[in-house]
């Protein structure tokens, strides 16, 4: 499905892009012909994530705190400066945990929207401006999460940041699609990353609660949003503008059903109930 070429020479700034799923995004843009840039907070990942990656194609690496705007300029500066041009931005940097909310302090809700809103927000404004200003065209993919649209109990600072970025790349879709730029969005459900499990799976117990839930019967793997995140940077979805693309195994759904839990009757158990659903006719 995917030519060598699709990618060839767009170069994509991916936040967060040492790690997890933005390293596997990363890796597969390489895969497709893409230049890319990675930035985070923690240089050695970077370096050893760059170092990695750079025997599929060109990386290029820059430490940044997204949640400081100025460093944000710094980034979008070197990256430039590099490869003289960005074409993709995939704002993936994120912080959450779980927790019981009033157990938070004000410090914890800024840790993790400073991150996931406020960076988000930063990179976009940086670029974006760049890229009015030069008449040049681009690409931004937001990486959000289901619950984004539904909220969710013990994530709320997450949850509302992600709020934030789904009515940002909503708005955004509309008002710069003038330019040329399309905001496009990826909300995944659970892809087992060291990052995320460690934070919101950290015991067996809750991470075989996080795959009970999903239809399918597992867990994304990380190749799977990479493939669906090609597509959407891609030229073949050229006229795609303001969407969320959903890849949970039909988690939310299921979440959201009201007869969802039947899913544990066995078929025995199916017989009896037909017996007594259909004694009412
Ligand atoms: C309660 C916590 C806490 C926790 C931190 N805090 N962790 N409170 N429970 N587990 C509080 C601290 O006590 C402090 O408040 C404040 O938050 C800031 O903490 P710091 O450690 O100083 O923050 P910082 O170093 O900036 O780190 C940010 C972070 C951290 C978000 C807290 O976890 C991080 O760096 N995360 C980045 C990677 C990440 O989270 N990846 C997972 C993304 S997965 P006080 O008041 O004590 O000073 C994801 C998937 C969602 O988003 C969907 C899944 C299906
Ligand atoms: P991850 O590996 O922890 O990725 C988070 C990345 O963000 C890290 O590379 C981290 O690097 C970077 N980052 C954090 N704070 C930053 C900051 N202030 N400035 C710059 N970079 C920062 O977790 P992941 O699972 O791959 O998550 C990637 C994305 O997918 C996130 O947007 C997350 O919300 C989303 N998502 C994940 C899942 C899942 O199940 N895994 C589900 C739904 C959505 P440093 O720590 O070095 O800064």
């Amino acid at each position: 499905m995917f030519q060598p070429g699709l990618l060839k020479d767009k170069v994509v700034l991916i936040t967060g892009g040492g790690t997890g799923l933005g390293r596997a995004m990363g890796e597969r843009f390489l895969e497709l012909g893409a230049r890319l840039a990675i930035c985070g907070r923690r240089a050695e990942v970077l370096e050893q994530a760059a170092a990695e990656m750079s025997e599929i194609g060109e990386v290029f690496w820059h430490p940044c705190d997204v949640r400081d705007p100025e460093a944000v300029r710094q980034l979008m500066d070197a990256t430039m400066g590099h490869f003289g041009r960005i074409d993709v931005l995939v704002n993936n940097a994120a912080g959450n945990f779980i927790s019981p909310t009033e157990r938070l302090s004000h410090r914890a809700f800024d840790a993790v929207m400073g991150i996931v809103l406020h960076g988000t927000v930063y990179c976009t404004l940086e670029l974006g401006k760049r890229w009015i200003a030069a008449g040049q065209k681009g690409t931004m993919l937001n990486i959000v999460t289901t619950y984004a649209w539904t909220g969710s109990a013990y994530v709320v600072p997450s949850a509302v940041s992600k709020a934030g970025v789904l009515a940002l790349t909503r708005s955004l879709a509309v008002e710069w699609g003038r330019y040329g730029i399309r905001q496009v969005a990826i909300a995944p459900g659970p892809f087992p990353t060291e990052g995320a499990w460690s934070r919101l799976a950290p015991t067996p117990e809750l991470s075989n609660h996080m795959v009970e839930r999903i239809p399918l019967g597992r867990v994304g793997e990380k190749e799977e949003l990479a493939n669906l995140a090609a597509y959407l940077i891609s030229d073949y979805a050229a006229y795609i503008n303001g969407e969320v693309v959903t890849i949970d195994g039909g988690e939310w759904l299921q979440g959201a059903g009201e007869f969802s839990d039947l899913r544990r009757l066995t078929p025995e158990m199916w017989d009896q109930i037909a017996q007594l659903t259909r004694r009412g006719k």
